[in-house]
């Protein structure tokens, strides 16, 4: 039997941080799916194909091989931009379903984070946690994480994109980023890593299911 914890949220809450938390604690695998959606944006590009054609981008998800996923430039604020413009489109959402599925049933237990991962493609999840924080606290988190890597960046900028992002992700009419009714919120404005990690072990462990394995 699998046990699948769905991570969503805005860009910066926390997810990624938390969920690679999570998955090394109760020795799930973990699955980033923004990814998915930035190798697409990002071989779209590469391309020098209309990113707002639909049928086209979808046809890039369909033929899309996860082991592009290891590329660690995906990461960067070009592909997330790249990424939230083909994330609006159905046919890409489509394409990208049952890979998901798949990962988030496996035996062992999955951990999955992203935009729709409670509500569209793990509705049935075991755990839903829905992360957030205000997007001044996430600004400052994404500049200071550009600041470490020696990158010059500026606050305001990056306040804006993550704004921008959040209307893209949070208004587009396929699979919006939203709660879902039956999601743990957990607020991260406050909290450190630690303690965000802690909420979140709190929340799986309070779940009515049984763990994988106990
Ligand atoms: O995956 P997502 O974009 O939601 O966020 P992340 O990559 O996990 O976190 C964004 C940045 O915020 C990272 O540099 C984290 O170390 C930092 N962070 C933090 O300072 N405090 C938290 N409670 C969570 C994340
Ligand atoms: O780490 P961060 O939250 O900045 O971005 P990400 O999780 O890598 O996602 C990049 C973009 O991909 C998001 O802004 C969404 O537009 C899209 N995405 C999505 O639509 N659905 C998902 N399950 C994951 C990402």
């Amino acid at each position: 039997m699998g046990f699948t914890v769905a991570i969503d949220g805005p860009a910066a809450a926390g997810k990624g941080t938390i969920a690679q938390r999570l998955a090394a604690h109760y020795g799930f695998a973990y699955l980033d799916t923004g990814l998915l959606y930035r190798a697409i944006g990002r071989l779209a590009a590469e391309r020098g194909l209309d990113l707002d054609d639909g049928e086209a981008m979808g046809a890039v998800a369909r033929a899309l091989d996860p082991a592009v996923l290891d590329d660690g430039s995906l990461r960067g604020r070009e592909a997330g931009e790249l990424a939230s413009r083909v994330a609006v489109h159905a046919p890409v959402r489509a394409a990208l379903t049952e890979f998901q599925r798949g990962f988030a049933r496996r035996p062992g237990g999955a951990v999955l984070d992203g935009r729709d991962i409670g509500t569209v493609i793990c509705p049935e999840a075991e755990v839903k946690i829905f992360v957030s924080a205000s997007p001044e606290v996430r600004a400052r988190r994404r500049t200071d994480e550009l600041l470490a890597k020696g990158r010059a960046v500026d606050y305001g900028t990056i306040l804006q994109e993550v704004r921008a992002r959040d209307e893209r992700d949070s208004g587009r009419a396929a699979a919006p980023l939203k709660a879902a009714p039956d999601a743990a919120l957990l607020d991260t404005s406050e909290l450190d890593i630690e303690e965000a990690f802690r909420a979140a072990c709190r929340i799986v462990d309070a779940s009515p299911h049984p763990r994988s394995g106990a």
